[in-house]
């Protein structure tokens, strides 16, 4: 396939699926663009430090006939870069390194046509003052996956000084020391004779198929995916923002949700180094297919009571006895088990100022016996409205303002006279003495996030809002040793103007 009929087809393909709405946005702040190149710089001059550099050989003629000359074992014996940054422009970003320093050591051996002249020596190249910028377009191949390319016109390449110095083990030094001059502008035309186009097939070549190769759907469970996809052209303001598909599916056949995506407003928040949209459509796509796949299935035991939550399951403890006496009679001194499982998908729904979540399932409850087999008692029908206001502080989500409304009926029992409204009167006693508080009090020291799967960086300054369908999450981001740059520097400095340091 030519390449044109590529590019025709990706727009054929790009018209007919890339209206899907995003279920998931995200924005990279110059803030967080900031951070990126600041990252970038001290990741390559950890890399280059010691790299070797290709050995280089070629002829060099004199006014006394022709040298050969051979220069190996080069390695990058110093760099230094004054700045780097990423700044966004429509279609892509500039990343430019400014001011770079770059100290090449190694050895050298020349001979000449006929002459005796030839001699070896080691060998000493520093580029002072190197330049480099180029403009990455960024764009979307119209099934989900980023595309980059660079043109050899938008890459621009400069050294100001080049200072070669070769020492030999001969007499004749004088000669390369007259030679100095043109040799250092033979460096510098081999120099931007090589450095973009070298580039130019690092990242159309090397990073276009590293983007190609991306899974952009990513399982969550063992019978459930969510598929990260871009939906359209990432759009490059003061910040990078991308818009996902954010529909979780099952695995084993992806059926479209059989609900609508809410459109998510325009907002130009920057606060943060990272932010994310996540509409309510994303997570009730999940719901609906973890409800689908049995995942949204629990078996409470003593075993796995979760920590901080001080429930005895023993028919003859308190909580027993004073929520349900028939059982504590005719099961006397029994463990219990409670199976709990969803009858249709929760449904999720994020407002202004909370998110609810409604929610209907079973709740079976059996016993123990002593010969360890189980007998069920009683399965109830539960419905449940929860509601509640989330924040942060830290890097942990909290909330507050929670209301919780719920409603059993019995199903089936195997007590005859289990008195249901009973119950449902104790539980919600016991849902208003004794959970409410406990949910009050996590809720103000809050659950902390997940890591990130990025080993050596953590998230700080969480900030999670609410919006109509959607949930706001702002974040920055630190590297572990980088700590004391935070401290000492502050969070925000401002990206140096890439032209004025250029030309
Ligand atoms: C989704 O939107 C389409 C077109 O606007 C509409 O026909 C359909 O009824 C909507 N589905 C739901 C579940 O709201
Ligand atoms: C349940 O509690 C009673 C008394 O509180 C105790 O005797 C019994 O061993 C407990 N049963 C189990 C299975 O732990
Ligand atoms: C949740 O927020 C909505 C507005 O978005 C409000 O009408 C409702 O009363 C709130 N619910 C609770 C329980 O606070
Ligand atoms: C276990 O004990 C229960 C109740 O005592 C009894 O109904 C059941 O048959 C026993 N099961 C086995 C496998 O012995
Ligand atoms: C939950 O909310 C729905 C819709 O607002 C309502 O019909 C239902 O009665 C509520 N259930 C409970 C247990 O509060
Ligand atoms: C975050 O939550 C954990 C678990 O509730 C708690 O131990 C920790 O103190 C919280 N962190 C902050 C900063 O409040
Ligand atoms: C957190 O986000 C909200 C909503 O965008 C914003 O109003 C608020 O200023 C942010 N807080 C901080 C500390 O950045």
């Amino acid at each position: 396939m030519s390449p044109l009929s590529v590019v025709l087809l990706g727009c054929i393909i790009a018209g007919v699926v890339g209206d899907d709405p995003p279920g998931l946005k995200a924005r990279i702040t110059p803030m967080g663009l900031e951070f990126a190149s600041k990252r970038a710089r001290s990741e390559i001059l950890k890399m280059a430090k010691y790299h070797s550099v290709p050995d280089q050989h070629g002829d060099y003629g004199m006014w006394i006939g022709t040298v050969h000359y051979r220069a190996y074992r080069l390695y990058i014996s110093e760099i230094s870069i004054i700045s780097a940054s990423i700044q966004p422009e429509k279609g892509g970003v500039w990343v430019s390194l400014n001011k770079a320093r770059i100290a090449v050591h190694g050895s050298w051996e020349d001979e000449f046509n006929w002459l005796p002249f030839g001699d070896t020596g080691s060998l000493d190249v520093i580029l002072n003052r190197v330049y480099l910028r180029l403009f990455i377009n960024i764009g979307y191949d119209g099934m989900g996956k980023p595309t980059v390319r660079l043109s050899t016109s938008s890459c621009a390449f400069r050294v100001v000084y080049i200072s070669l110095s070769l020492k030999g083990k001969g007499k004749y030094n004088w000669i390369y020391r007259k030679m100095k001059e043109s040799l250092e502008e033979m460096i510098r035309k081999k120099l931007y004779a090589q450095v973009c186009p070298q580039l130019v097939r690092e990242v159309n070549i090397k990073a276009a198929e590293i983007l190609k190769n991306i899974k952009v759907v990513r399982p969550i469970t063992k019978y459930a995916e969510i598929d990260l996809g871009l939906t359209s052209q990432p759009e490059f303001g003061s910040s990078v923002t991308t818009y996902h598909k954010g529909t979780v599916y099952e695995t084993a056949h992806h059926q479209e949700p059989p609900f609508n995506v809410s459109v998510l407003p325009g907002d130009p928040d920057e606060s943060n180094m990272a932010v994310f949209w996540i509409t309510d459509y994303a997570i009730n796509s999940a719901c609906y297919v973890l409800h689908n796949t049995g995942s949204f299935m629990y078996i409470l035991t003593k075993d796995n009571i979760p920590a901080g939550v001080n429930l005895n399951l023993n028919t003859s403890g308190f909580e027993m006895k004073f929520l349900i006496p028939e059982l504590s009679k005719l099961y006397p001194k029994r463990l219990m088990q409670i199976y709990m499982h969803t009858s249709g998908p929760p449904k999720v729904k994020f407002g202004v100022s909370n998110v609810s979540v409604a929610m209907e399932g079973y709740i079976s409850v059996s016993v123990v016996e002593p010969n360890r087999s189980l007998t069920s008692v009683f399965t109830l029908g539960a419905t449940a409205n929860i509601s509640a206001r989330l924040g942060s502080y830290m890097t942990n989500v909290t909330w507050d303002k929670v209301s919780i409304s719920f409603d059993v009926k019995l199903l089936k029992s195997a007590i005859s006279d289990l008195k249901i409204e009973r119950l449902r009167q104790k539980l919600k006693l016991a849902l208003k003495m004794f959970i409410m508080p406990k949910i009050k009090q996590m809720g103000n020291a809050g659950i902390p996030i997940p890591s990130l799967p990025l080993q050596g960086y953590a998230l700080s300054n969480l900030n999670i809002s609410h919006g109509q369908n959607f949930l706001k999450i702002g974040t920055d981001m630190y590297h572990i040793d980088w700590l004391s740059d935070i401290f000492l520097k502050g969070r925000s400095q401002p990206i140096p103007t890439f032209s004025k340091l250029f030309y």
